[in-house]
């Protein structure tokens, strides 16, 4: 008989979780508890801040708003504060950024996802993807260690994977992160699709058809236009398509491998599902640059197939 007096926790925090019952080690964990305190600000902050425009533009030609500059801000003084990451690259800096030369983690994220949509107070969110390593050029999205993203809406949700599952954290009244659902999957059917850049369909036939097909076979259409929340539905009811697929305007669609696809393709693949540019798996594409975009047809296995039939 054991003479502890721990019985297994009646809360199961996030660290608990990463301590016991995930591979993690020591720095990985540390990295991934320092990025949710930074959330639980970046939570606090789209609460109190106001919905404006900070004045200047992204990488991307895209205005900032106050809350993707301050929600930056904020990753970057964690990631500061951890001496863990050498540098990291993020939606809203040009360039690299390099931290501790020492530091033996490269993190990529999306501050802010979907924050256009805050004014309307529709849920938004934070991803992030972790290499184990000091460069992510020439390396594939399936080299990530970890990845995992916050979902502020009417509760803060997190979900990570360290490649042992997925797992969902509530945001609690003091301030923790606690278990709410292990090892979440994606079954091989979607009755639930996302159809992202969905005006590419007016230049993109394959794409319309896509979207016909879905009308046709009387799926149920849940799209928000923050892809977090987005790719959210998809994991938290275990089936869902989420596309965002190109047309003349975005010829590779609208969003990121390193900062958007990369992450959820991890996650994705983790629960079960697949995840695909159009022709073939997204965590295989070589990363050629901080502002690369993808295509992006996810979620249940056997619609990925077929969308990967009709489109290529
Ligand atoms: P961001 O706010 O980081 O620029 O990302 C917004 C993205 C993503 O969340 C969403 O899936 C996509 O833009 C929506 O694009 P469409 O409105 O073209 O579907
Ligand atoms: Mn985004
Ligand atoms: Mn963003």
């Amino acid at each position: 008989m054991s003479n502890s007096a721990c019985n297994p926790p009646v809360r199961p925090s996030l660290n608990y979780h990463l301590f016991r019952k995930s591979d993690a080690d020591d720095p990985l964990r540390h990295l991934i508890i320092d990025l949710s305190r930074a959330c639980k600000y970046i939570s606090y902050a789209i609460q109190t801040t106001d919905a404006g425009l900070s004045g200047s533009t992204n990488t991307f030609g895209e205005d900032q708003l106050k809350l993707d500059v301050i929600a930056d801000d904020i990753i970057r003084e964690y990631l500061c504060e951890t001496g863990l990451v050498s540098s990291y690259l993020s939606e809203e800096s040009d360039d690299i950024v390099q931290l501790d030369p020492d530091g033996e983690f490269t993190v990529a994220f999306d501050p802010l996802d979907g924050s256009s949509l805050v004014d309307a107070n529709f849920a938004i969110g934070s991803i992030f993807g972790i290499y184990r390593s000091k460069e992510v050029m020439g390396a594939t999205a399936r080299e990530q260690v970890a990845a995992l993203y916050v979902l502020y809406g009417p509760r803060t949700l997190l979900v990570y994977s360290t490649g042992q599952g997925v797992h969902e954290f509530i945001l609690n009244d003091v301030g923790e992160f606690i278990l709410l659902r292990e090892n979440l999957t994606i079954a091989e059917e979607a009755k639930n699709y996302s159809p992202g850049n969905l005006r590419a369909i007016k230049d993109n036939e394959k794409y319309h058809n896509i979207v016909k097909k879905w009308l046709d076979d009387a799926l149920t259409l849940r799209y928000s236009g923050c892809m977090v929340a987005d790719i959210h539905h998809v994991l938290s009811k275990g089936q869902g398509i989420f596309t965002n697929v190109g047309g003349s305007k975005y010829p590779e669609g609208k969003l990121r491998l390193l900062y958007e696809c990369g992450p959820f393709s991890y996650l994705i693949e983790q629960a079960g599902g697949a995840s695909s540019d159009g022709s073939g798996p997204i965590l295989d594409k070589e990363i050629t640059a901080i502002d690369q975009r993808t295509q992006i047809i996810c979620g249940s296995v056997n619609a990925v197939k077929e969308i990967e039939g009709m489109i290529s």
